[in-house]
């Protein structure tokens, strides 16, 4: 038999459609999954009359693939991921490579890359977005780990991968070790934050402007064809227009508590420990938690009172400055989620490639948007653009766009609808264009309690002083660092 290019572990509905995605673009492809009987089930049902080869033990896969052997593990994040590098371990030769395709924790991958790496293997931990169909039909892939792997798995990846703007694939090289599964996370990051807006936006429509499901499904369906077009305002828009067989919106019978599995949490952390304010995915992650509090929420709401405003202003031109709202904070999510990257990027040593980054994420993955173009454009410009906000385009989208997105929290909070992400995404513009901000007292504050020190606005950075505020302390300072 003609050897394979290319093994799969882990035949859940990822790993099935990548496979047959595979194998549609002309690569043989060998699948093992630990209870083999799924080997089978599939092999003689959806990828029947493929040329993809089942096998029943890894030493079999192994023995099918062609060398520089080429594994993909799509299995469970976590320790499952370990037990097979373990259980590959054995059987496989020097240069070979193992691929892990889950959702992994990025401190895992830098951990698993380094480790492989000590065994003579290559290793590469790639972040793949899409859901099902993206991976049946093209997902954005984001691979990073061992660099002289790259060479071996770039022409099917890519082959497989999402396409846009003539042909351009939604897959290259992020970096070293832990590079791909990081830009995967700030991804899923995104993706909480995305969906946390257009949530905040169902919520202004409905309890604010009273519009029914069939009015925010127009809404949604016109705001898909405009500068918000993107694959998660049009599955919302569907959403909201569907109705089960006895004509009900299936949106008004599901519980209103937010599952999570984790990357957006991973994303908040990364951003506490880098010190980068990622307000908007913070937001985002913890209104997920207050969510998830539904019993209490349902004790709370007998007893606390909220607002008693009505909305007596023009409803077409409140939607328009909802639009503007969910733009504008969009935007600085982006901003902000770059932010995180660049700093993991020095925190790392990566050499990420921010525009290339924006073009991975352009198709194929659950953030795919027009926008994403724009930020794409911004660093074609400039490649070293510190920060979004500074880019021509961005900084007049966001002018434009912030009367109505004043407007929005200015009535949100009269109305005591809770919009966590847009509000602080516009107390983060705010700060973020404040040249001086309250933390001269907050400095004194430090040094009065705790004789900490503070810098001067008339001295250099970098000289600390110290003030006996009451006369009565010392003059011993406390040490001075920064977390
Ligand atoms: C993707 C998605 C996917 C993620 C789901 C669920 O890129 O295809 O990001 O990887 O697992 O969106 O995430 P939560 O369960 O955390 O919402």
């Amino acid at each position: 038999m003609e050897k394979c290019d290319f093994g799969l572990i882990g035949l859940a509905v990822m790993g099935q459609n990548l496979v047959l995605n595979m194998n549609d673009n002309g690569f043989k492809v060998a699948v093992y999954n630990r209870t083999v009987t799924k080997v089978d089930e599939f092999i003689t049902g959806n990828a029947k009359g493929t040329e993809i080869v089942g096998t029943h033990t890894i030493e079999e896969l192994v023995g099918v693939l062609k060398s520089p052997r080429r594994i993909m593990l799509l299995v469970k994040a976590g320790a499952p991921v370990d037990d097979f590098i373990e259980l590959l371990l054995p059987y496989l030769e020097e240069g070979d490579i193992i691929i892990d395709g889950g959702n992994s924790n990025y401190n895992d991958t830098i951990r698993r890359t380094s480790y492989v790496e000590s065994k003579g293997l290559l290793y590469i931990g790639t972040g793949v977005s899409g859901g099902e169909e993206g991976a049946r039909f093209g997902p954005s892939i984001m691979p990073g780990g061992s660099p002289e792997a790259w060479s071996h798995v770039k022409d099917i990846f890519q082959a497989v991968s999402a396409k846009v703007d003539d042909d351009v694939p939604c897959c290259d090289w992020v970096g070293k070790d832990g590079a791909g599964h990081y830009v995967k996370m700030t991804h899923n990051g995104i993706e909480y934050g995305d969906m946390q807006l257009i949530c905040e936006a169902y919520d202004l429509m409905k309890n604010i402007l009273g519009m029914n499901n069939q009015e925010m499904h127009e809404t949604f369906t016109e705001w898909n064809d405009g500068k918000l077009d993107s694959y998660l305002i049009e599955i919302t828009r569907d959403i909201l227009g569907y109705q089960d067989e006895d004509g009900e919106y299936v949106i008004d019978k599901i519980l209103d508590t937010a599952g999570q599995k984790g990357t957006g949490k991973w994303t908040a952390i990364s951003s506490l420990d880098m010190g980068i304010p990622l307000t908007l995915i913070t937001e985002a992650v913890l209104s997920r938690f207050l969510s998830a509090l539904k019993a209490d929420r349902v004790e709370a709401s007998k007893v606390l009172s909220g607002s008693a405003y009505t909305f007596d202003g023009d409803k077409m031109a409140f939607v328009k400055d909802i639009h503007d709202a969910l733009y504008a904070s969009k935007i600085i999510s982006y901003t902000q989620g770059y932010m995180l990257m660049r700093s993991a990027a020095a925190e790392y040593n990566w050499d990420l490639n921010y525009g290339g980054i924006a073009l991975m994420w352009r198709g194929g993955c659950i953030i795919r948007s027009a926008f994403l173009g724009k930020i794409k454009e911004a660093f074609d410009k400039d490649g070293e653009l510190n920060n979004l906000l500074l880019d021509d385009y961005f900084k007049s989208e966001v002018d434009t766009a912030q009367s109505g997105w004043r407007r929005v929290i200015a009535t949100a909070v009269e109305a005591g609808i809770p919009v966590p992400a847009m509000s602080s995404a516009l107390a983060f513009y705010d700060g973020y264009r404040r040249e001086r901000l309250p933390a001269n007292l907050l400095q004194a504050q430090r040094d009065y309690f705790g004789a900490h020190t503070y810098e001067r606005t008339d001295k250099p950075r970098g000289e600390f002083f110290h003030t006996n505020w009451t006369g009565t302390g010392g003059d011993v300072t406390s040490s001075t660092y920064n977390a």
